[in-house]
């Protein structure tokens, strides 16, 4: 019985784990072909609805605005194209982001942007 249950937990996160997988490459898809354009992620500039560019990728941090270690600082890039202030931190230590910060983006990634990478 118990072996019958753990079957059906396991199938449940895979069956749970393959949907998300194919949600999120349907969000993918769904970038319009050149890569979104400034004017399209100019549309998302607000704390709520939060996009930015940065080295020629679109990502929307709109739910990571909240828990940006940075904290509020992320908003200076929402709407733009953010390379530079990501790169160097203008307003904080100067640095570029670590490469965690880096990791941690590729999950906002939603997909090409239409203006080059920096
Ligand atoms: C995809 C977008 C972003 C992600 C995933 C991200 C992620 C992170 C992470 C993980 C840290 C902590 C790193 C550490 O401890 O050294 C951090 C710190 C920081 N971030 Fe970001 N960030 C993003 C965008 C931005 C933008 C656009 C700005 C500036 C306008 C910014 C400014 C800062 C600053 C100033 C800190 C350092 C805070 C401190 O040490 O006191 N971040 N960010």
């Amino acid at each position: 019985m118990k072996i019958k249950i753990l079957f059906m937990a396991f199938a449940a996160a895979l069956l749970g784990a393959a949907c998300t997988a194919t949600l999120i490459k349907q969000e993918r898809k769904a970038a319009p072909e050149g890569g979104y354009t400034l004017e399209e992620v100019a549309k998302h500039a607000s704390e709520t609805d939060c996009w930015m560019i940065i080295n020629g990728k679109t990502y929307d941090v709109s739910g990571f605005v909240a828990k940006h270690p940075g904290g509020r600082m992320i908003l200076n890039g929402c709407g733009k194209d953010a390379t530079e202030l990501f790169m160097k931190r203008p307003d904080g230590p100067k640095t570029p982001h670590p490469f965690w910060a880096k990791l941690k983006a590729r999950s906002f990634n939603i997909g090409r942007a239409a203006t080059p990478e920096k």
